[in-house]
């Protein structure tokens, strides 16, 4: 290999891998997909907003990302899904289960329903089961894989976010772990990602915005700002082989915020 094709296949991680990515019309999924095309990935968008998803697939290229509709938490959908990767691409390297949703800003539960309860662990938790189930069934024959999940700082401490959401993203924590241990048996990696507050139309929608169009947030560190791209290049490491020896690992993207105890002012 010359110099510049051996700088190339650094530089492009997933060169030859197909990936499914949920949620992928929007936000994180959508930075995500095009951060894997960019790298030389073929992207099959999974999503219920199929306007969007279109018009994200048109602006990635047709040779590098497709679109299929798919609910998370509708089973057949969710087969479907991976069977178009495998018609479409042949494989599937890359299961990304991103798509979730908060559906409430409420956090006293004698406000919340039951249905709203259920609906967010029906997208969040039992979304990713499917995945991973569907994703699994093609990537066991292969005896490789890695599979994503997006948690959550939600995911390992209380009082950030509504009841329902917070008790979903520590969910993908264990089915994470589980996960990685029943399918490290066939060589294929689980792990998850936590990111700290990313302006997306979810966070906005829930949190609000300034007027600059950003989110007020306590941020531990100074003159960095959470972007989607941030979380997408964690997701990209976890996805691509440089993360071959790591799995059942939740990876924060959160500044340190998650380690801090504001209450004590040693370093104010
Ligand atoms: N934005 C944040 O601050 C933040 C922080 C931590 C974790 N997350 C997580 O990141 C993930 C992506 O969220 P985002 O912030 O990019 O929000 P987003 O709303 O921009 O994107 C979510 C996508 O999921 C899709 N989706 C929702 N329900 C679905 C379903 N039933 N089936 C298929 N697709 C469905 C939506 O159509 C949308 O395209 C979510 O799991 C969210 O919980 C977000």
């Amino acid at each position: 290999m010359g110099s510049s094709s051996l700088l190339s296949a650094v530089a492009r991680r997933l060169e030859g891998k197909v990936a499914l990515i949920t949620g992928g019309a929007s936000g994180i999924g959508e930075c995500t997909a095009k951060l894997f095309c960019n790298h030389g990935a073929k992207v099959l968008i999974a999503d219920i907003q199929d306007e969007l998803a279109h018009s994200v697939c048109k602006h990635l290229g047709p040779n590098s990302a497709s679109f299929v509709h798919c609910d998370v938490t509708d089973e057949s959908d969710v087969r479907n899904a991976v069977d178009t990767a495998i018609t479409k691409y042949g494989k599937l390297d890359i299961m990304y289960n991103n798509a979730g949703i908060m559906e409430t800003a409420k956090t006293n539960i004698l406000d919340i329903d039951k249905a709203e309860f259920e609906k967010v662990l029906g997208v969040n938790v039992m979304g990713s089961f499917l995945g991973t189930k569907h994703a699994a069934r093609v990537m066991v024959p292969a005896g490789r894989g890695s599979i994503i999940i997006t948690a959550s700082i939600s995911a390992i401490m209380g009082g950030a976010t509504p009841h329902a959401y917070t008790c979903s993203k520590h969910a993908i924590v264990g089915l994470t772990r589980n996960l990685a241990v029943d399918l490290g048996r066939w060589g294929i990696r689980v792990n998850c990602v936590s990111p700290y507050v990313v302006p997306t139309p979810m966070s906005k929608a829930f949190l609000g915005v300034n007027k600059d169009g950003a989110i007020d947030v306590y941020s531990n560190l100074k003159g960095a700002v959470l972007k989607p791209e941030d979380v997408a290049e964690a997701v990209l490491y976890l996805g691509s082989d440089d993360s071959k020896y790591v799995s059942g690992h939740n990876l924060v993207v959160d500044g340190g915020y998650s380690i801090v105890n504001t209450s004590f002012s040693m370093f104010n």
